[in-house]
């Protein structure tokens, strides 16, 4: 770049350009440019500071014309620019001049940010001058981060989707072969203890095997309806019967002392439309899960209430255990977080995401003062048009 001719040097105290048509209409430029454009002479003093260079360092010409440079600069670039351009003036040796690189600059607040520089030098009566161009790098900085910031989490969504997908995959593909060696080992069990001479340790490992084997197809099972999301096939729900029906269902299954367990339906419920065997599964889980928290209480109580609340059924299942420390409410619901010996930690994992795909939602109640843990299943009331 040649700026021999512009005799930059020659302004007045706001810094902008005077004299002939020539010097008027680039005088024009400087001021109306994008980028901030800087004029130094080789002592390092401000000839000229134009309007773009005022936005981006957040001082007014004024205060910088005939000052040093290094207040626009970070402390410690700052300390070392009148060294950098004297070995350049006795050296010839170009660090930046013609080349153009990132550096920082320094606001007038005193935060520190990114400028793209390119220099010029140019050839005056006064000496030798260098017209320094500046590009604020924070607005693109953001951009860039922004655009980072999607992409990161496209690529976590689509890491999501495919586990949901390799997750489906995988489930179905082992559940035949599972399946299989189930039959297998049913029917070797069989044989095995129909023989004469039974082997009983024999037989209580092969019971063992068969019962690993019963294990890992129901987790396969279990996470293929956790990921299926099968949409729910709604039917009218009679919510008396059904609440007692999912009583019977754990009380039976119970293998300790049996809870003493409390229904109590509200009148007048509105029409409740769910999938019956979804719905069955939650409230199963979630008495099965008061009915493990109770035993070891003195009293053993698990009640299971249900009302209508702004347009939802509530149904509330409330027990007289511990409760849920503080430190389990953040993982709860999340899969694999059980802290039992033999649960699979799924339960309300898979009943939370099949109250929310019928349109509702389950909580576990911190409000309460009572002690023992209360989760609330919230299902939309009303018929549904499917
Ligand atoms: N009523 C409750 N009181 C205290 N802790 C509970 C209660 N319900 C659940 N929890 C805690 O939350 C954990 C997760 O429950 P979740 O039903 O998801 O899994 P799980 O019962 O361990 O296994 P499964 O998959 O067989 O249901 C439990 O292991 C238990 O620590
Ligand atoms: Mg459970």
């Amino acid at each position: 770049m040649d700026h021999g001719d512009a005799s930059i040097n020659e302004m007045n105290a706001s810094g902008s350009l005077s004299s002939t048509v020539s010097e008027a209409r680039l005088a024009s430029v400087f001021d109306t440019a994008a980028d901030g454009i800087i004029v130094m002479n080789d002592r390092c003093q401000v000839l000229a500071f134009n309007k773009a260079s005022e936005r981006i360092f957040g001082y007014d010409a004024a205060d910088l014309l005939g000052g040093n440079i290094d207040k626009i600069m970070p402390a410690d670039y700052a300390a070392a620019h009148d060294g950098y351009v004297r070995h350049y003036l006795d050296t010839g040796e170009k660090k930046i001049i013609g080349i153009g690189r990132e550096v920082r600059g320094r606001h007038k607040d005193g935060t520190e940010f990114p400028v793209e520089l390119s220099v010029g030098e140019a050839s005056t009566p006064e000496g030798r001058q260098f017209i320094g161009i500046l590009r604020d790098l924070r607005p693109r900085r953001n951009v860039e981060e922004r655009l980072a910031q999607a992409q990161a989490q496209l690529v976590h969504m689509t890491r999501i989707s495919a586990l949901d997908e390799m997750g489906a995959a995988i489930a179905h593909e082992l559940n035949q072969p599972l399946t299989a060696l189930i039959l297998y080992m049913q029917a070797l069990s069989r044989k095995a203890s129909a023989l004469e001479e039974a082997n009983p340790q024999f037989l209580d490992i092969l019971a063992k095997a068969l019962g690993e084997a019963e294990r890992a197809s129901d987790i396969i099972q279990r996470m293929r309806q956790f990921v299926e999301r099968k949409e729910p096939e709604r039917e009218l729900i009679d919510i008396p019967a059904f609440a007692t029906e999912c009583i019977g269902l754990v009380n039976m299954a119970d293998a300790g002392d049996r809870p003493d367990y409390q229904l109590t339906v509200s009148d007048n419920l509105p029409p409740l439309e769910a999938d019956a065997v979804q719905i069955r599964q939650v409230l199963v889980n979630l008495l099965r899960n008061a009915s493990d928290a109770v035993q070891k209480q003195p009293t053993k109580i698990v009640s299971l209430k249900v009302q209508a609340d702004k347009g939802s059924i509530e149904f509330i299942v409330q027990d007289s255990g511990p409760g849920v420390p503080d430190s389990s409410i953040p993982e709860l619901f999340k899969a694999f977080s059980g802290r039992k010996k033999k649960g699979l930690g799924l339960g309300l994992a898979i009943s939370r995401s099949i109250a929310q795909n019928h349109g509702g939602d389950l909580v576990l109640d911190t409000n309460r003062t009572e002690s023992g843990a209360t989760f609330i299943l919230r299902l939309p009331a009303g018929v549904h048009q499917n």
